[in-house]
């Protein structure tokens, strides 16, 4: 499967789950705007076979390389980020998990929907966009909720693009995170206001803004209900001493746009 296949594929499913970026996208576009995107990010379990180096196997082979490891202590995750030497080509961003920092309870709960996928689905060459590929109750997500919120989410959804990011260096209209998170509060779009709506700036080169999740109808074992799902992020870089765009990203910001698909956050 071609990189830019795989990049439609997930942007379908996570434009599909996530209307909200599609409208955004749409009325940027109307604007004048030619949307780039800055990265792609996703979710998974530290577990082998489905790890972070295992999510980015479908990108390596495409020729994006390691180029930024990152520790959440708090939420017990860590993460790696990968760069492809064509700059035009969004960052992958990928996260996961370590189960064995988590309850007896919500771990074993964990390894129970890790066991249950099938490996007809893993061996699919598209599996980092199949979603979700156990059945799980929904007490088991409010209890997972409880505990890790990642967790919740990654019960619910599966393996899918958590978000994208609008590269906003790229923006013509709007000459700043401000100007553009105005803009969408007046389309009515709620912002992730957790740690102020502009998360970093330009002391660390990089400026952070998101939507807060929109919520998703999903099916659980015994009915639907209606659950945060995914979220749009709008990313500024700015220019380090060699001139260049710093290309990373920060631990502090980022651990409080993970709260995007926090509900404690509305
Ligand atoms: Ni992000």
């Amino acid at each position: 499967m071609g990189l830019l296949e795989l990049f439609d594929k997930l942007w379908l499913d996570y434009s599909a789950l996530n209307p909200q970026a599609g409208r955004i996208h749409g009325l940027l576009e109307a604007r004048g705007e030619k949307l780039a995107n800055d990265h792609i990010a996703f979710r998974t379990f530290a577990h082998p076979g489905i790890d972070i180096a295992a999510m980015a196997k479908p990108f390596e082979r495409h020729g994006y390389v390691p180029a930024g490891d990152y520790v959440f202590t708090e939420k017990k995750l860590t993460a790696v980020h990968y760069q492809h030497p064509d700059p035009a080509l969004p960052k992958i961003f990928i996260s996961q998990i370590h189960m064995e920092k988590l309850s007896a309870g919500a771990r074993s709960l964990l390894l129970g929907l890790i066991n249950r996928i099938p490996p007809a689905f893993l061996a699919r060459e598209d599996w980092i966009a199949g979603g979700r590929p156990w059945e799980v109750e929904y007490t088991s997500y409010e209890a997972l909720e409880r505990e890790s919120e990642y967790a919740a989410w990654m019960s619910a959804f599966g393996f899918r693009a958590n978000h994208f990011t609008v590269f906003a260096n790229g923006l013509r209209t709007f000459p700043g995170l401000a100007e553009l998170n105005n803009y969408l509060k007046s389309q009515g779009f709620r912002l992730n206001a957790g740690g102020g709506e502009i998360k970093g700036g330009a002391d660390i080169f990089l400026e952070q803004s998101s939507t807060l999740a929109n919520e998703a109808e999903v099916e659980f074992i015994g009915g639907a209900r209606t659950v945060p799902a995914c979220y749009y992020e709008f990313a500024r870089r700015y220019p380090m001493a060699d001139g260049k765009l710093f290309q990373g990203f920060n631990d502090k910001s980022a651990d409080k746009i993970f709260e995007s698909t926090d509900r404690k956050a509305r």
